[in-house]
């Protein structure tokens, strides 16, 4: 495990000969906000630096702060610093911005998926989206499919200019939770959820939803990973962090149980900063392949498939494709998919996206 210090030395080395691009959904608070500053402060301001989420006051105000290259440097010609809103419970929404960076950008180096919400870690509400998708999973998962296929192309052209190209998301790697193989959409726990206790304490569905969104992101990184292997992929474990958004909300009922859970939490959550130190270590670690990484950026498991690796996600019957925790024929620890499962997956994945035009 790197100490604080390890990771801050290991990234205070980096000093890349461009100017770096970074996308962080979910930069305007929480880990994704002090990646990005930590990522800022690094480079002096000579990065493009783009922050996605809703609020535009608090962006601006993360972004007046960041350092900025000194006028005449003209080795900071295309640093940026910028705000792009987007609603992440809308698909729509997601794609609409994903084409926007699309039509003006000729690539990105880092994109960091951190965005957290419905209502921080409600585990006592659950619901759709307008576009009929699970409230928790639209922005663990959903969003995070969207802006991962739609911006890769861009991340491809980073690689071939040979240069850094990292696609992370922040959530809740290591666990090795097998993919679930029915209602993956969880229409039928919410089905199920007790409407009247909504709000009021534990919600299955919404816990359910918490847990899903773990999984289907060692589905969505070892799909896309296996079919770019030039790239890098990680999913990781930010560790218990004290963010605005990391409030567990088991409903009024159990608002002591929540309160104790809150104040028992604060004993072993680092600050934002911190973790970001350890973040941004994995994030400018690791050249290519797929990286499974706990809260201190170690690898629990990580892959590099050969430059002509031909991915493989179909449900032959096979044992292996069907076995937990292998991806392509890799053993994978920490890692919960199959490809049977992974198939599952994105073929609903695709399907339901493909339904909200
Ligand atoms: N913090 C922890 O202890 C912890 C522990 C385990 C796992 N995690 C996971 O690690 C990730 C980062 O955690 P975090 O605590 O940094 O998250 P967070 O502070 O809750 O994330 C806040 C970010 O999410 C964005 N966001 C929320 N709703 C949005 C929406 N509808 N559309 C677009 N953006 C939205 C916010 O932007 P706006 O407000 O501008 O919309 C903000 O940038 C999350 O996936 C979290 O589940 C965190």
């Amino acid at each position: 495990m790197p100490t604080l210090a390890a990771a801050e030395a290991s990234n205070a080395a980096f000093s890349p000969s461009y100017i770096p691009v970074a996308v962080f959904a979910g930069g305007t608070s929480g880990v994704g906000q002090a990646m990005a500053e930590a990522l800022a402060r690094q480079t002096n301001g000579r990065a493009h630096i783009i922050l996605i989420g809703r609020n535009a006051k608090t962006a601006a105000e993360i972004l007046a702060r960041f350092p900025k290259p000194a006028d005449g440097d003209v080795d900071s010609d295309g640093w940026a610093h910028e705000f792009v809103a987007c609603d992440a419970m809308s698909m729509r929404s997601v794609r609409a911005v994903c084409a926007g960076l699309r039509s003006r950008l000729q690539r990105i180096n880092f994109l960091v998926m951190s965005a957290a919400g419905p209502k921080g870690n409600s585990m006592s509400e659950c619901g759709e989206t307008s576009e009929g998708l699970d409230n928790h999973l639209s922005m663990r998962y959903f969003s995070r499919y969207v802006y991962s296929k739609e911006l890769l192309p861009l991340l491809v052209r980073a690689r071939g200019k040979g240069q850094h190209a990292h696609l992370m998301t922040v959530l809740g790697a290591g666990f090795g939770a097998p993919i679930a193989t029915t209602d993956l959409g969880l229409a039928e726990a919410r089905r199920r959820t007790i409407k009247c206790l909504q709000g009021v304490m534990f919600s299955v569905a919404a816990l359910k939803a918490m847990i899903r969104g773990v999984e289907y992101n060692d589905g969505l990184v070892a799909w896309f990973a296996a079919q770019h292997p030039d790239i890098a992929f990680t999913h990781i474990l930010p560790g218990q962090v004290r963010t605005v958004g990391a409030v567990l909300d088991p409903g009024w009922l159990l608002a002591p149980l929540g309160w104790l859970m809150t104040r028992l939490r604060s004993l072993i959550t680092v600050s934002q900063d911190e973790c970001a130190q350890w973040m941004l270590y994995a994030l400018l670690d690791g050249e290519r392949g797929l990286f499974i990484r706990d809260s201190h950026g170690d690898i629990v498991s990580s892959h590099v498939f050969s430059p002509d690796h031909k991915a493989r996600f179909v449900d032959d019957g096979s044992a292996t494709a069907r076995k937990a925790g292998v991806l392509n024929g890799v053993p994978m620890k920490g890692y919960g998919g199959s490809d049977a499962t992974v198939a599952g997956l994105i073929a609903y994945t695709e399907q339901v996206l493909g339904d909200i035009k």
